[in-house]
């Protein structure tokens, strides 16, 4: 098993190992005495994994509760929210008890935003069962609902407790859910660790403790470096911009990691024939890109995604951020000018030999 301390405003631990749910309990109460809980989890993995969950916390002195919501991002709602919220309010929660949230990123957000607006903050943990959520999600406190057709436009950053990843529940994974895991995975090589990058080139099933660890750690550090979100963690949306378009684009019938993928190749060609990229980082994403079975091109003229992407939040004034590579492992974020947006993405689209 793997521990890494997240320094945020109140630093916590995020553990990695095979078997880790069924100690939950007991890690749980390394944390806080025995308490009440209110265990919030999906309907695709409460018969999966919640009884194991429940068990351990019982043992280890725990009153659970479950709450259990329609699997899926159409969920991810200020109805579910709500029922999130009176499920706490009738179980008597009080600020000495404990969320927790076991599901992938839909149920964390928003059972860490539950926790966060109950009795103004309340503990809680994140159980991630998707490796998105182990990779992404679970760590640096974003949690939010999507509101008034946008996705996670309320929401508040609020940390949790303690995170416990147990790889061995990827297992139950489709290939799809596990590749938009790949492709955040694979982003973290590309922003800032080149080593993790070619363990995707070289290892054909590379362990997923390793690779949950390492990436846990990338976004460990970036995030205690900038926990609001105003400067460097701009960074871990490398491939996003054009990523988010290529989703809206597809009325989010292309999943985000999928969208994201594409993204960031478009992203490295862009860099490339910019003269900022220097290196075959595109080369070399394309490569592991095809191999884990992700898409590589993107379904929509650059017009469209660059219209679609300056519909998107992160616009600011005349310019938008992006994150290029410089080179394999090092990413920075680069101004363009909005209008030379679409003529950025296109010479990322340009089909090369
Ligand atoms: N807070 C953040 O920083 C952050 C970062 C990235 C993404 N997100 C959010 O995360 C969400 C996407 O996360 P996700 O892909 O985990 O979505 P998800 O929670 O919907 O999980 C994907 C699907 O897998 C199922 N599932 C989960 N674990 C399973 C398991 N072990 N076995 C079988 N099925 C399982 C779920 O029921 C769901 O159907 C989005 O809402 C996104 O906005 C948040
Ligand atoms: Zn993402």
């Amino acid at each position: 098993m793997n521990r890494i301390r997240i320094e945020a405003g109140a630093p916590y631990d995020v553990l990695v190992g095979d078997g880790l749910l069924g100690e939950a309990g007991a890690r749980m109460k390394e944390l806080l005495p025995p308490c009440r809980a209110v265990l919030v989890t999906d309907s695709n993995v409460a018969p999966l994994y919640a009884a194991g969950v429940e068990a351990s916390m019982t043992e280890a002195g725990f009153t659970v509760t479950r709450y259990v919501f329609p699997a899926g991002e159409a969920s991810k709602t200020m109805e579910t929210l709500t029922g999130i919220l009176t499920a706490l309010a009738s179980t008597g929660l009080t600020r000495s008890d404990l969320v927790v949230a076991l599901g992938g990123g839909v149920t964390g957000d928003m059972a860490g935003l539950a926790a966060a607006l109950y009795l103004r903050g309340v503990r809680y943990v994140q159980l991630p069962t998707t490796l998105l959520a182990a990779v992404d999600s679970s760590v640096g406190g974003k949690t939010a609902i999507d509101f008034a057709g946008r996705k996670n436009l309320v929401g508040a950053f609020y940390q949790p407790g303690l995170v416990l990843c147990d790889p061995g529940t990827f297992q139950t994974l489709s290939p799809e859910i596990i590749r938009d895991g790949l492709s955040e995975s694979i982003k973290y090589g590309v922003i800032c660790d080149e080593a993790l990058f070619a363990r995707f080139e070289s290892d054909p099933a590379p362990d997923m403790t390793e690779i949950v660890t390492r990436c846990v750690e990338i976004k460990g550090d970036i995030v205690a470096q900038d926990e609001h979100d105003t400067g460097l963690r701009q960074l871990l949306n490398f491939g996003h911009t054009p990523g988010h378009a290529i989703e809206a684009c597809s009325h989010y019938g292309i999943s985000h990691g999928h969208a994201v993928a594409i993204g960031m190749l478009l992203m490295a060609r862009a860099a490339t024939a910019a003269g900022i990229c220097k290196d075959d980082t595109a080369r070399r994403l394309e490569t592991v890109l095809r191999k884990t079975g992700l898409p590589t091109v993107a379904p929509y003229a650059p017009a469209q995604l660059a219209a679609a992407a300056l519909a998107d939040k992160k616009r600011r004034g005349g310019s938008i951020t992006l994150v290029v590579p410089k080179q394999m492992g090092a990413c920075v974020l680069h101004t363009v000018p909005v209008a030379e947006l679409e003529r950025f993405f296109a010479s990322g689209m340009e089909v090369r030999a």
